[in-house]
């Protein structure tokens, strides 16, 4: 959702602001806008629209060494150049972005500044309008930050810039996501690390409801009481390179590409160097050994990931497992087992509804595992345990190589689960992970298929099924996901023996049907869903295995254990997904409405 990017420093601020909203480009807006200060002030431009409509809006003004820059997702208000951040207060003194959701704006507006003309429609606009109204009582800028800071309920991560002191940004946050980074003679502040890459590495976390003055020559940390803080840098491992296209048009289909790196980092990254075998933090085998139930929390793909890792945690571990969808579980606690451990599957770790029930599950006393492609996101810092995916830096908005390295790094908990209770499981996740990236490297290699599938299905219509049963049910809700979301085809994942219930009434003369089957034991049922669909029309694609396969069938799958099929029959489903809305002249990495990091409930 929205990004903050800030720049201290000996150079120009305005193409180093852009360069870090266009880093930022993947987590989804609708305006954006930088405001710099310099001798004559403060220099704000924003516009409704793309990045590039602000560069263009800006031209060849934009003068500054220090600076800040927004892309906003509307909440409150709609996209517009009003709306758009950075926020201004009356007198223009204070310029200010943020990212979160102010709960009680209302009530601070009535409460602080009834008599206050707001320019925008916005729960930001406040903010910035407080600390002015605190800094002409008199209080100096830090404390007037901190006393507004502290009126506020809900998620901010904040960027503050003051007309009269042009070496000072002033950042604070609570639970939506903020860093800070330092570097020689300079200091900047991004939502992600990959934002300034360009300028620093080394870079420092900020805690809840603390705030940092940031000056070119060093920053300072504070509680919002005025307590200072002590903390330590760190240097991020997020290669420059991981973060650009390459040769590629667009991300998703270079992050499809990767899949099978992915995998083989993952088996580098959990293989003990000593017996080859699997290895797990002793704690977390612990925590999985000793709960009765475990509980999966996600959200969109990541929660497909999650049906998927149930499945392998029962099959293989025999650990009795529920999957939520984070934001039904929020407000909707089903029944909890005595012991339970609670597992959140999130790529970005910001996930709102995720972290909200995190939050809940913590005030109870029970252990929490975040399984995420972010070291150091929120859900990493706030579970007692973590398990990275190991897949870099995921820019398309369509998640592709983060939900297989979610899968894979379920096998390999699910495989140290069964192994610490003594269970012998027939198969090495290890060796089985080998075999899938070789599979995955194979379906890469046939792009011409798979765009001719999207061809023959996909470019021109209005809907899409996909049916599959037991594993193949999980990726087919997944494959319609990636679908809908990129190519805006109506698009529904169905369990093959749900259609005659209900949904098969909406089967018409060449309705495209995706039927998977890759588990031998239902092959036959599905087979006959499809055939049924078939009678009444529907133009249908089977995609298969080499153990299931029959004449005819349009894509069939090199042959692994059944139970991991889904991290290879997921990749010609977003292969095909990726042509389709190509063809349909989509925007395929950043389409509209959605955003990539999801820091709102
Ligand atoms: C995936 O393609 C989606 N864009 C979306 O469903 C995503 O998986 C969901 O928002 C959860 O995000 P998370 O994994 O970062 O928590």
């Amino acid at each position: 959702m929205c990004g903050i990017v800030g720049y201290i420093g000996n150079n120009q601020a305005k193409d180093i602001l852009i360069k870090g909203l266009q880093k930022l480009e993947y987590r989804g807006y609708d305006s954006a806008g930088i405001a710099l200060v310099n001798d004559s002030g403060v220099e704000l431009h924003k516009e409704k629209g793309r990045i590039a409509a602000l560069e263009d809006a800006i031209g060849k003004e934009g003068k500054g060494t220090t600076g800040i820059g927004h892309t906003r997702w509307a909440t409150h208000g709609a996209p517009s150049r009003e709306n758009a951040h950075p926020h201004q207060s009356i007198s223009g003194r204070f310029t200010l972005v943020h990212n979160g959701v102010i709960e009680n704006y209302q009530q601070l507006k009535r409460e602080y500044l009834a008599d206050v003309n707001m320019a925008s429609e916005t729960d930001t606009e406040v903010i910035v309008q407080l600390v002015e109204s605190f800094a002409e009582k008199g209080e100096n800028i830090d404390e007037a930050f901190r006393r507004a800071l502290s009126l506020l309920h809900g998620s901010y991560a904040i960027a503050l810039i003051d007309k009269e002191d042009n070496d000072t940004i002033y950042v604070g946050k609570n639970k939506s996501p903020l860093l800070v980074g330092v570097g020689d003679d300079v200091s900047v502040v991004a939502s992600d690390a990959m934002a300034m890459l360009h300028i620093t590495k080394e870079f420092v976390e900020i805690m809840d409801q603390e705030i940092v003055i940031v000056k070119q020559d060093g920053i300072q940390v504070k509680k919002l009481d005025g307590t200072v803080v002590e903390r330590d840098t760190f240097t991020t491992d997020i290669d420059e390179s991981d973060t650009e296209k390459g040769t590629y048009n667009h991300f998703m289909l270079k992050e499809i590409d990767e899949q099978p790196f992915v995998i083989r980092n993952i088996i580098q990254k959990y293989q003990d160097d000593d017996d080859g075998d699997i290895k797990l933090d002793n704690a977390i085998r612990a925590a999985l050994n000793d709960a009765d139930r475990l509980y999966v929390i996600a959200a969109g793909t990541s929660y497909h990931a999650g049906l998927v890792g149930k499945e392998l945690m029962e099959k293989v571990a025999d650990k009795p497992t529920e999957v939520h969808i984070a934001s039904e579980f929020l407000y909707n606690e089903p029944l909890l087992s005595k012991n339970p451990l609670f597992i959140f599957i999130s790529q970005s770790g910001e996930t709102a509804d995720c972290r909200g029930v995190l939050v809940n599950v913590k005030e109870k006393g029970y252990k929490s595992l975040t399984i995420t492609n972010v070291p150091g996101s929120t859900l990493t810092r706030e579970a007692d345990f973590t398990l990275h995916t190991h897949a870099g830096p995921e820019i398309a908005v369509a998640s592709t190589k983060a939900y297989t390295a979610q899968m894979a790094v379920f096998s390999i908990l699910a495989m140290d689960g069964a192994r610490a209770q003594g269970i012998n499981t027939g198969f090495n996740a290890i060796n089985e992970l080998g075999l899938i990236a070789n599979a995955m490297e194979t379906l890469c290699d046939q792009k011409d298929r798979m765009e001719q599938v999207a061809r023959d299905y996909m470019f021109d219509t209005r809907n899409c099924f996909f049916i599959g049963r037991a594993m193949d049910y999980h990726v087919v809700q997944e494959g319609a996901l990636k679908l809908k979301e990129i190519s805006y085809i109506q698009a529904e994942g169905f369990a093959g023996g749900e259609l005659k219930h209900g949904t098969i009434a909406l089967i018409e003369d060449g309705t495209p049907v995706v039927g998977v089957t890759t588990q031998e034991h239902v092959n036959a049922n599905i087979r006959g869903n499809i055939q049924e669909v078939i009678a009444r029309g529907a133009n249908a694609c089977i995609i298969s295995t080499e153990a299931t396969k029959e004449e005819g069938d349009n894509i069939v799958l090199p042959n692994i254990n059944e139970l991991l099929t889904p991290l290879i029959s997921v990749v010609p489903l977003q292969l095909i997904s990726y042509y389709a809305a190509l063809h349909r002249g989509c925007d395929v990495d950043k389409p509209r409405n959605l955003a990539k990091s999801v820091t709102v409930e």
